[in-house]
């Protein structure tokens, strides 16, 4: 579940330290090592990549998709009215849409423990679209190797920028709307 000392933790990362004559442009980059970083699942994934050396558009369909998606880009940070205030153990998504209205132990919560409830269900259901986002995030950006015409190459770069987004916004909404613990 996304929260405030997941993101903490991660800005706090330390970067490796430079030999002397070691390429710059390495130095830069963390040490990864998934065995330990408890915030991180590495996944063996194995496809072919096809490098297309045809440029020309073999697939009008999808060309006039990339052309769509270039003309529609968004911007999450300027575009969204983050500045509006969220009470989060507020009735965010109406009572009557919550799968345990009618359940006997959450009509026996006294009113503080039901607003308790509905604040770590919600925070819970958007944690699980963010995890989603983020696959949708990862297999878009295969799909640009994966696919052999550099059309689909194009809309698979602009719907990995795209789920990049829908990250980017579940992931701050989460933690600096819903400030879930
Ligand atoms: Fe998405």
């Amino acid at each position: 579940m996304q929260t405030r000392s997941l993101v903490a933790a991660w800005g706090k990362r330390e970067l490796p330290s430079r030999a002397p004559g070691e390429d710059s442009r390495m130095a830069s980059a963390p040490q990864i090592d998934a065995s330990t970083d408890l915030h991180l699942e590495t996944i063996l994934t194995s496809f072919d990549t096809n490098y297309a050396w045809n440029y020309g558009s073999l697939k009008e369909g999808l060309r006039d998709l990339y052309e769509k998606a270039k003309r529609e880009q968004w911007n999450g940070t300027t575009q969204l009215p983050w500045s509006t205030p969220v009470d989060p153990e507020s009735e965010i998504i109406p009572a009557q849409f919550n799968p345990l209205q009618d359940y006997g132990p959450f009509r026996r919560m006294s009113p503080r423990e039901a607003v308790r409830l509905r604040h770590a269900q919600l925070s819970w259901q958007l944690s699980q679209f963010m995890h989603g986002e983020q696959g949708a995030l990862i297999v878009a950006s295969q799909l640009v190797g994966a696919v052999p015409w550099m059309d689909a190459k194009y809309y698979a770069a602009t719907q990995t920028m795209d789920e990049a987004r829908h990250v980017e916004v579940f992931s701050r909404y989460l933690s600096e709307k819903l400030e879930w613990e």
